[in-house]
C-alpha cells in the first residue's frame, strides 16, 4: 500500500522573527566570514541557541583531503556539546554565501549533519528547532528535526547504558 509522509515548517520573513531568534541568524549570518571554504567557496554560517540563551556560532571547515573538513552545522553543534554538554539545545539558524554563485535556493543541512541534529534531540529529550535563512532574508522554519528526517536511524538498544 502507498503510504505518505507528511512534513511540516513555516515560511517567514526575518523581519517576522523575535529577537532572539533575530539575534541567531544574525550571529550564523556573521560566522559566514569566518568560514574556511578554499575548495568549494561555499562559505556557511551556523549558530546554536542554547537553553541558558547563550549562542554558539560556527562555520564550514574544509580540508584538501575533502572528506576531512566538516559542516558549519556540526562544528557548532560539537562545539555545544563540548561546551555545554549539559545545556539543552533550543534552535540551530544556518545561512550560506558562495563565492562563485549567487545562492537563491534554501540551504538545507546535509544527510550527516541532520544525524547528528537528531543525535543531540534524542539525548537532550528536547525538540531542536531549525531556521534556514535565504539571502533574500526568507526563512524556513522546521519545529524539529523529524520534520527534516522522517524516519531517522534511532535505536535506543544500541546504548551501553
Ligand atoms: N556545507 C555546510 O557547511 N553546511 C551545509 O548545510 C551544506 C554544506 C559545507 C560543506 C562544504 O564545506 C561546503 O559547504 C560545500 O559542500
Amino acid at each position: 500500500m502507498k503510504q505518505k509522509i507528511l512534513i511540516n515548517y513555516q515560511k517567514k520573513n526575518r523581519l517576522d522573527l523575535n529577537s532572539i531568534e533575530n539575534d541567531l541568524i544574525e550571529s550564523a549570518v556573521c560566522n559566514i566570514s569566518n568560514a574556511y571554504a578554499p575548495y568549494s567557496g561555499f562559505e556557511v554560517g551556523s549558530a546554536v541557541l542554547l537553553e541558558n540563551r547563550s549562542i554558539v556560532s560556527a562555520n564550514n571547515q574544509e580540508n584538501v583531503s575533502f572528506p576531512s573538513g566538516l559542516c558549519a552545522e556540526r562544528v557548532a553543534i560539537f562545539y555545544a556539546g563540548s561546551q555545554f554538554p549539559d545545556t539543552s539545545i533550543i534552535s540551530l539558524a544556518v545561512s550560506a554565501r558562495s563565492k562563485k554563485f549567487n545562492i537563491n535556493n534554501i540551504i538545507s543541512p546535509c544527510g550527516s549533519c541532520r544525524q547528528v541534529i537528531a543525535e543531540y534531540q534524542i539525548k537532550q529529550k528536547r525538540k531542536i528547532k531549525i531556521l534556514l535563512h535565504q539571502s533574500d532574508d526568507t526563512v524556513l522554519i522546521f519545529e524539529s528535526i523529524e520534520d527534516l528526517l522522517p524516519l531517522m536511524f534511532q535505536s535506543p538498544n544500541l546504548k551501553i547504558y
